[in-house]
């Protein structure tokens, strides 16, 4: 890229589309330190476990490419499945030992590795010197920048963690909550309740215990089913069973509502 070679410093925000508020927060942080701002929007099929949920991901290219004009953003990059995954692609493999292994990975199996899969590829294509993503998804924040130590590009590419921007309810945005009713995302909400209901009362109870509060609060949402309250060590992601265990601690949660699954996380202390 010419503008590469003027010195300009490239940031890079991969998406999956259906874009919203968050997404946009995303490219404006990116914008605060980067010359040349770069996004994808890409359907990644390898990190999807469950063909239903590839399939009732919502696409909304029209609409995204709108909010995209109101941005920051420099280049879209729009590729299809040939060009990210040609005939003779050889797929990098990563070993994200204990971190690929609980939570979303105990749940979704194989989610990471198609994760890693698809970030190293448009690393490679994209060449940033940024890397900008959400905190929502916290794991997988953890497994790209190991993923970087792989690779031997934690010098290269800076990977940048954006604060999780919520609605005026506290629900982590996500492009999965479109296909929540209106009373769904009105019970969604809860989760956000729930994590700050582990904040304000984690210092009486233990892990299991908190664990078993919160399971029990989200349940009595008419239209939810808890997948997990875990609460883990804030860098490991190892689950605490006391909370000396760790300096610092997150809770994060994965959650069916109607048949939508959400996930979101904070930090405890
Ligand atoms: O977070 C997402 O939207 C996706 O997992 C990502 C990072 C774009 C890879 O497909």
């Amino acid at each position: 890229m010419a503008q590469r070679a003027q010195g300009k410093r490239i940031g890079f925000v991969p998406t999956m589309g259906a874009l919203h508020a968050g997404h946009l927060s995303l490219i404006e942080a990116a914008a605060a330190q980067y010359d040349l701002l770069v996004c994808s929007i890409f359907v990644n099929p390898t990190q999807f476990n469950d063909p239903k949920d590839l399939e009732r991901y919502p696409r909304t290219l029209q609409a995204d490419v709108s909010k995209l004009l109101g941005s920051k953003l420099h280049y879209l990059f729009v590729p299809d499945v040939l060009e990210v995954y040609p005939v003779d692609f050889q797929p990098e493999s990563f070993d994200f030992g204990a971190l690929g292994q609980v939570l979303e990975g105990e749940h979704r199996p194989g989610h990471f590795d198609g994760v890693g899969m698809v970030v190293a590829r448009l690393l490679r294509i994209v060449e940033p010197d940024g890397l900008i993503m959400g905190e929502k998804d916290f794991q997988q924040c953890a497994v790209v920048g190991e993923m970087l130590r792989q690779m031997g590009w934690q010098e290269r590419v800076a990977l940048h963690v954006v604060e999780t921007r919520r609605e005026a309810g506290g629900l982590a945005m996500s492009s999965r909550n479109l296909r929540l009713s209106p009373a769904g995302l009105a019970e969604a909400a809860h989760i956000y309740n729930v994590i700050q209901g582990c904040k304000e009362r984690y210092q009486q109870f233990t892990p299991d215990q908190l664990s078993a509060w919160a399971t029990h609060s989200l349940d009595t949402g008419q239209h939810t089913r808890t997948e997990y309250v875990v609460f883990a060590d804030a860098v490991t992601l190892r689950p605490v069973q006391h909370w000396n265990e760790s300096p610092h601690v997150r809770v994060l949660i994965a959650a069916w509502v109607e048949d939508v699954r959400l996930i979101d996380n904070a930090l405890l202390f």
